[in-house]
């Protein structure tokens, strides 16, 4: 029994060294940590369980069965607690081969994949890494394609997490992109299907890795990434909040954390936060941060498309999702990318039933030759076909304007929310009431006091939430500073809400 335990120690050391001192000190010098200083810092102390630490590669070629195995095989894989609700986790060593996913590798990982979906709970990817294990060929792309089809499988039933904490290219980054959230370290990791070298090869453009594929990139320009922190820590910290506010799975329902903030809280301040211009902008966020549980508002692609704001809070206790016009950018119209940015939430929250709380102020779709070559008809749908779609409860707050097509999109009553309240210094019409009566009364252009008093009864009538609550289509007109505690209160009320679909294969939502 002695030898054995002997072994065992032996053994675990040796696992727990990954490639050694000199490797671990340069991951250092690199200002990264390792897998296991990672994954401690992701989850409550002492609660790590590993799996599979003896597990090393089976490859012959290219001299693999000569050069040294290393226990674990470049991933630490297993499970532990966040706040102590169980999550499973794979972290990549990329003191060992680089990280490179070996069939070995790649069983570690599915083998967590397959847990997490049996118990229900988040899954969190570290990755850090040289993709596919060079020398193992096919092995390694097959190990590749069976996470993939496991992240297609959890999709919708449980969250996933992706933390980009160094390389990430090839095989790697296709996992990360069929996960709900994306999180980028500053200077330290990058993204892309093919590096540098290939892409001067191919294309003949020179650019550096941090050029083609580092945070800055994927959190302004292509959206693949959700955030990103300045380094390991604050990222690993940003992910536990995150995972505060996800549901452990589709059919747990959100969770809810204890609130010193009272319901009721009346917020005085928000009864002058429109301005008396309506061209003139102000910053949703005051109103989504004086809204939530003690101000604290998880922002979600805070840099893309900044002229739509989503993100989660906490009303009472349980986790909300936002998402809100933002006047502060582009008067807060929806193009392309806000609208496909918003999509994107929206169905992250109604598959996990995450009540969606929508603050409206927009002046319509963006118009343009760059939005309609660019797709907006397509990109708008997607928005629409979201929330159109969802079964989640769904309150809307217009705060000012929801003209044109925007006002059905930005959930209006008729395509499915529950509750739908105005500010008083709401305005829903087909469009702003210069451009309406410029269209209605084109002939009478030359005289400038009719048109004067044409705009002025345009506004009255128009400019207002009245018409649209005379016809139901607004339930309440509310004070601002009441905001907050109506809220709470419909979403108490929404937390018993049924709603079904007809059944169907999936649905055919324009990509
Ligand atoms: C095997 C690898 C490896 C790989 C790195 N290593 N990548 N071993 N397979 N893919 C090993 C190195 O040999 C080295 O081992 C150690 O990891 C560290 O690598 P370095 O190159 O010294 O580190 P660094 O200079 O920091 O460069 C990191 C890197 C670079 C940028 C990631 O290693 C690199 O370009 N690797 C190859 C990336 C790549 O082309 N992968 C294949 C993608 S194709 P020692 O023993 O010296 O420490 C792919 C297809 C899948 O993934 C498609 C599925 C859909």
């Amino acid at each position: 029994m002695r030898h054995v335990v002997e072994d065992l120690e032996r053994r675990r050391a040796e696992a727990l060294a990954g490639g050694g001192e000199k490797r671990v000190a340069a991951q250092h010098a690199k200002g990264k940590l390792t897998a296991r200083e990672r994954i401690e810092l992701l989850l409550d102390k002492g609660s790590f369980e590993e799996f599979d630490m003896y597990v090393e590669h089976r490859c012959v070629d290219f001299g693999m069965d000569r050069r040294k195995k290393i226990p674990g095989d470049g991933v630490v894989t297993g499970w532990g607690t966040v706040n102590g609700r169980a999550v499973f986790v794979f972290s990549k060593d990329f003191t060992v081969f680089g990280g490179s996913l070996s069939e070995a590798h790649a069983g570690k990982i599915t083998k967590i994949q397959d847990m997490a979906l049996k118990m229900r709970a988040p899954i969190v990817g570290l990755f850090d890494a040289g993709g596919a294990r060079i020398q193992e060929g096919v092995a390694a792309l097959g190990g590749y394609a069976e996470i993939f089809r496991r992240n297609v499988d959890a999709s919708g039933v449980i969250p996933q997490i992706s933390v980009i904490m160094g390389p990430c290219a090839g095989g790697d980054v296709y996992s990360p992109a069929m996960t709900d959230f994306i999180v980028m370290v500053r200077d330290t990791s990058y993204m892309f299907v093919t590096g540098p070298d290939v892409v001067k090869t191919v294309t003949n453009e020179t650019v550096t890795a941090e050029e083609l594929g580092g945070a800055r990139v994927h959190t302004t320009k292509s959206s693949v990434a959700d955030m990103a922190f300045e380094n390991d820590v604050e990222a690993l910290l940003q992910v536990r909040r995150l995972i505060d506010f996800l549901p452990s799975s589709n059919i747990s329902g959100p969770p809810r954390w204890p609130s010193f903030d009272d319901v009721d809280r009346r917020e005085p301040s928000l009864d002058t936060l429109v301005p008396d211009s309506a061209n003139k902008p102000y910053d949703i966020r005051e109103l989504i941060e004086k809204t939530v549980d003690e101000r604290d508002f998880f922002e979600i692609q805070a840099v893309f498309a900044p002229n739509i704001v989503i993100g989660f809070g906490r009303i009472d206790g349980r986790a909300v999702g936002f998402v809100a016009n933002q006047p502060m950018a582009l008067a807060g119209v929806l193009d392309a990318d806000a609208s496909r940015k918003a999509a994107r939430f929206v169905r992250f929250c109604d598959c996990f039933e995450i009540p969606i709380v929508t603050f409206v102020d927009v002046p319509g779709f963006l118009p343009g030759v760059a939005q309609e070559y660019g797709g907006l008809i397509k990109h708008g749908a997607k928005l629409l076909f979201a929330y159109s779609q969802c079964t989640t409860p769904l309150i809307t707050v217009i705060t000012r304007k929801a003209f044109g097509g925007a006002y059905d999109v930005m959930a209006s009553k008729h395509i499915g929310a529950d509750l739908n309240y105005a500010w008083p210094s709401a305005q829903i019409a087909v469009m702003g009431a210069k451009g309406a009566v410029e269209i209605i009364f084109r002939a009478e252009m030359g005289d400038k006091e009719k048109i004067a008093a044409l705009t002025k009864s345009y506004e009255d009538r128009f400019l207002s939430p009245f018409v649209a609550a005379e016809r139901g289509y607004i339930d309440e007109v509310i004070r601002p500073q009441e905001t907050r505690a109506r809220l709470a209160r419909g979403l108490a009320l929404l937390s018993a809400k049924k709603a079904e679909r007809p059944w169907r294969k999936h649905d055919n939502i324009p990509l």
